[in-house]
């Protein structure tokens, strides 16, 4: 069947509803103090795109915040299923919000509030994308996000003023830089091929969002034999890498092909990188699911 034309439904606070005339109450701690973290899993073909790890993910983001799981993972993914099934949702993104719940504004938050679980589903063609062919641009910024970049906070102020700055570039994303190494991207976790074929993408820690797909495009690229290193790199050692490209659950991996205006390499999208994009998307088509 295919996709609607635009997603109808939503996940609010315990029902579906008609999202357009959806609303939450003026008093929910995501609005006022941007209290709360979320997901954002692709569907291709029908099929969740690594979906478990997500959940796992939201899981620990709510851990990390002290906001108890309001459900357990077969709850999740009826909810999830559900949404797909009443949108007729074949490819596309699923978002998933949690916030700490509504209560009279006060920075401290009473005790036992219940969260706020809000989804949406976005009809789109993640793997039709068409930066895959053409290659994107990015640019480099200082990193002006929290200390703790690890969780999935829903406040995306710093990555909002990123992406203005990137499209008054006319480029696609951008590379945050700290301490004079690329943390990741605004939505997106950041690698390069260098010279020597090696992979390099930077080692997990409170600087950076541990992506979802930057873990199965690590497993990918190990299973094919390629060399691999976990470690921060520069805007320089990318600008003379062998190949640069960025990963997230909305894109899956997009080729980069100018870093500040300047080429990379030969300014076209590379082989290490179509190959393992092409065997991301048999990973997603072949393999059972993974809830
Ligand atoms: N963003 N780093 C940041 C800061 C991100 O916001 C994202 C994803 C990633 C990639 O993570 P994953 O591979 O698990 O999607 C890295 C989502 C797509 C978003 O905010 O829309």
């Amino acid at each position: 069947m295919a996709s609607a034309p635009e997603t109808r439904i939503a996940f609010v606070r315990g029902q579906f509803v008609p999202r357009d005339t959806a609303t939450i109450p003026l008093m929910d701690r995501g609005f006022l103090f941007g209290d709360g973290v979320y997901e954002v899993t692709a569907v291709i073909e029908r099929r969740f795109v690594d979906n478990g790890p997500h959940l796992d993910r939201l899981d620990r983001s709510l851990r990390e915040i002290g906001i108890a799981n309001p459900y357990g993972r077969a709850e999740w993914v009826g909810i999830e299923c559900e949404l797909m099934r009443r949108n007729a949702l074949d490819n596309g993104l699923i978002y998933i919000q949690v916030t700490r719940g509504v209560a009279e504004r006060d920075f401290l938050f009473p005790p036992d509030l219940a969260p706020s679980v809000v989804l949406f589903a976005q009809n789109r063609r993640v793997q039709h994308n068409p930066l895959i062919e053409k290659g994107a641009a990015v640019i480099t910024l200082p990193d002006q996000r929290w200390a703790r970049c690890d969780i999935k906070s829903t406040s995306l102020l710093a990555q909002v003023l990123a992406k203005r700055a990137a499209a008054q570039a006319n480029a696609n994303e951008v590379w945050m830089t700290r301490d004079g190494y690329i943390t990741e991207g605004a939505s997106s976790t950041a690698f390069i091929v260098t010279p020597d074929g090696r992979l390099v993408t930077r080692t997990l820690s409170p600087a950076i969002l541990p992506g979802v797909t930057r873990r199965t495009i690590m497993r990918i690229a190990d299973q094919a034999g390629l060399a691999l290193a976990e470690r921060p790199f520069t805007r320089d050692e990318a600008l003379g890498a062998a190949e640069a490209f960025y990963t997230s659950a909305s894109t899956i991996a997009i080729p980069v092909t100018r870093i500040d205006g300047r080429i990379v390499a030969n300014g076209r999208p590379g082989p290490v990188f179509r190959s393992l994009y092409d065997q991301y998307m048999q990973h997603v088509l072949e393999n059972p699911q993974d809830f």
